[in-house]
């Protein structure tokens, strides 16, 4: 379970596992929690819809009862788009490609009715009017801003106009998602996300790299100072 609120989440930071440390990440797991982090963003990669692996439902299983809201952000396509073996392994929210499936629809449909949050995401190079169909039917839209598969590249400014575009979806009542942000965020990055109407910051570098604590102090003074 949980403690973040979905329906209220103010400006969240969504630490990427994918950047931790696993020699110790019990410990970094610790640092998060103790500085207030409730998101947890997982990747998980097949090595055929982004040419890379990491990890599958086994592991997410283990975070299942560390307290983290997680984010599960599948990069994946066919047989890997197993929503319940998710499910199974504790995900609170499942966000699956737009790019990596015919019928999306069936897939945000299968993971609400599974009681989870149900979150589509964009490519750099896909147009925005792509996800219109789904705006209605989703409670996340992860708007990425490198090409999945990869932490620590650098983030790309042309992304900025597609969130001041969901930005301008979400006025609409029916459209009740929030807007996330993944790839290459630094508080300066993050800076721009949030003038452009994001709502969840997705950050694994920055936040990993050095020391975590002071890394998420910094954060912390863009997103809410
Ligand atoms: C990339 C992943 C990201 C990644 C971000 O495909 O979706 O979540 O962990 O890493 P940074 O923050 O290092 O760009
Ligand atoms: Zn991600």
């Amino acid at each position: 379970m949980s403690h973040f609120s979905f329906d209220n989440p103010h400006l969240t930071l969504a630490p990427s596992l994918l950047a931790a440390d696993f020699a110790c990440l019990d410990s970094q797991l610790k640092t998060l929690s103790e500085n207030n982090m409730k998101w947890l963003h997982v990747d998980v990669m097949d090595g055929h819809f982004v040419p890379n692996l990491s990890f599958g439902p086994p592991v997410i299983s283990h975070l299942k009862d560390k307290g983290f809201f997680l984010d599960v952000h599948l990069m994946v396509e066919g047989r890997a788009l197993d929503i319940p073996a998710y499910h199974k392994a504790g995900a609170d929210a499942i966000t699956i490609h737009l790019e990596a499936c015919q019928n999306p629809m069936h897939y945000l449909q299968e993971i609400r009715d599974l009681g989870l949050r149900a979150g589509i995401s964009l490519k750099p190079e896909t147009p925005f009017d792509a996800v219109l169909p789904f705006l209605a039917h989703i409670d996340l839209l992860l708007i990425m801003t490198v090409s999945p598969g990869f932490g620590g590249q650098e983030f790309r400014e042309t992304c900025l106009d597609k969130i001041e575009e969901a930005a301008r979806m979400q006025k609409d009542e029916k459209n009740k998602f929030l807007i996330s942000v993944d790839g290459g965020i630094t508080p300066q990055t993050a800076s721009l996300c949030k003038r452009a109407g994001a709502q969840v910051f997705v950050a694994g570098t920055s936040i990993f790299k050095g020391q975590i604590a002071q890394n998420l102090q910094t954060f912390e003074e863009v997103l809410h100072g």
